[in-house]
């Protein structure tokens, strides 16, 4: 099939997409998302089969507003209110109980949907028009970075979608946070633009699932199902490398062979000469590294890199959810400098 690239303002043909069940890509303020009706089990099921994405693995449920929140779920506890009137529209997906009008494809069988509420202008201006709430993954290939602009979800479904809406570059540049509220305390399965130190400004207790900062062994089962898979592979393995910024880079420095890409804070850009080097941003600007960490994964996939070595920031505020997506992409192999 051809994928039709979509400007912002063609939001009544993105719309008109998503109703006659054709997939679209949705620009997002985390993440480029590829959507469909989400009510509309056999559009649901073409996501999986487009990304190449594993059954078990359930979807989010996008909605313009947070009082359509009743019409997918159920025992909605007062907490999810609070969270929607602190940080909706915004990059915060709730797992809440959903009532059976959500398709199974969507939830893969579990008794729970995560729900979100996107920011991006355009995002919501389709969801308003659709009249739907659009069950979206990450438009990635499963397997490869998140796509934080319309190139590189064009890289990997081109010809896959029926079409595709350019919203610019992603604010936010990870996915959004997921918090389960279906226990107590509240539980962090995957960090992201909210943090868990504002999480906990408004819950007050909150549990992180393991999976945030750990690899799983062979017997356990994270909360998200999706945090199970070796996300954001790229083809070259991956080293982290955390600690003070300027001993990690010295430290890269020493280990560095011929061959070998680096991923480092752009103070640090003059010690990789001749080496392919990706800027993560600069080292005291987390948010900057996040929008840049999936591009800079990307990037080594298109080189012949055997090695890559990443500069990680503190898990602190959004560094939580940018160490997250590095940790996973080097399958936790981490060094302290
Ligand atoms: O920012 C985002 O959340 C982006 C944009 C497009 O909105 N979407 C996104 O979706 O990242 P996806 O499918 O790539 O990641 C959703 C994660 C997966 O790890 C999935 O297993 C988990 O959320 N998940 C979905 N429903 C769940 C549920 N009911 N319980 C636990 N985890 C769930
Ligand atoms: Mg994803």
């Amino acid at each position: 099939m051809d994928t039709l690239r979509l400007n912002a303002g063609q939001v009544a043909e993105a719309a008109a997409t998503l109703r006659r069940g054709g997939l679209l890509g949705i620009p997002t303020e985390t993440v480029y998302g590829l959507g469909a009706n989400g009510l509309d089990q056999e559009a649901v099921e073409r996501i999986f089969q487009a990304k190449g994405r594993p059954q078990d693995n359930p979807l989010i449920l996008h909605i313009p507003t947070a009082d359509w929140l009743e019409r997918y779920c159920e025992d909605i506890p007062a907490a999810a209110y609070a969270l929607a009137e602190r940080f909706w529209p915004g990059p915060l997906t709730m797992i809440l109980k959903h009532k059976p009008v959500v398709p199974r494809a969507v939830t893969a069988g579990l008794d729970t949907v995560g729900m979100r509420c996107p920011a991006h202008p355009v995002c919501r201006a389709i969801l308003t028009a659709a009249d739907l709430p659009v069950a979206a993954p990450s438009g990635n290939t499963s397997g490869r970075p998140s796509p934080t602009n319309m190139a590189d979800m064009l890289e990997d479904m081109e010809g896959k979608i029926d079409g595709i809406v350019d919203g610019g570059p992603c604010q936010v540049g990870v996915e959004s946070t997921i918090i389960d509220l279906t226990e107590q305390p509240p539980r962090l399965l995957r960090p992201g633009g909210v943090t868990l130190e504002e999480l906990e400004e408004v819950l007050g207790e909150v549990a992180v699932d393991p999976a945030v900062t750990r690899l799983m062994g062979a017997g356990e089962q994270p909360r998200a199902p999706g945090m199970k898979y070796r996300h954001y592979a790229p083809k070259a393995p991956v080293t982290v490398v955390r600690g003070d910024p300027a001993d990690g880079a010295r430290y890269i420095r020493r280990h560095l062979t011929d061959g070998d890409g680096v991923i480092c804070f752009n103070e640090f850009v003059p010690l990789f000469e001749g080496h392919p080097v990706e800027p993560s941003g600069p080292k005291d600007d987390p948010a900057e590294q996040a929008r840049r960490v999936f591009d800079a994964l990307r990037y080594f996939d298109g080189t012949d890199v055997s090695h890559i070595w990443a500069q990680c920031p503190d898990p602190e505020g959004i560094g939580l959810a940018v160490s997250n997506r590095l940790n996973k992409a080097a399958g936790f192999h981490i060094v302290q400098a």
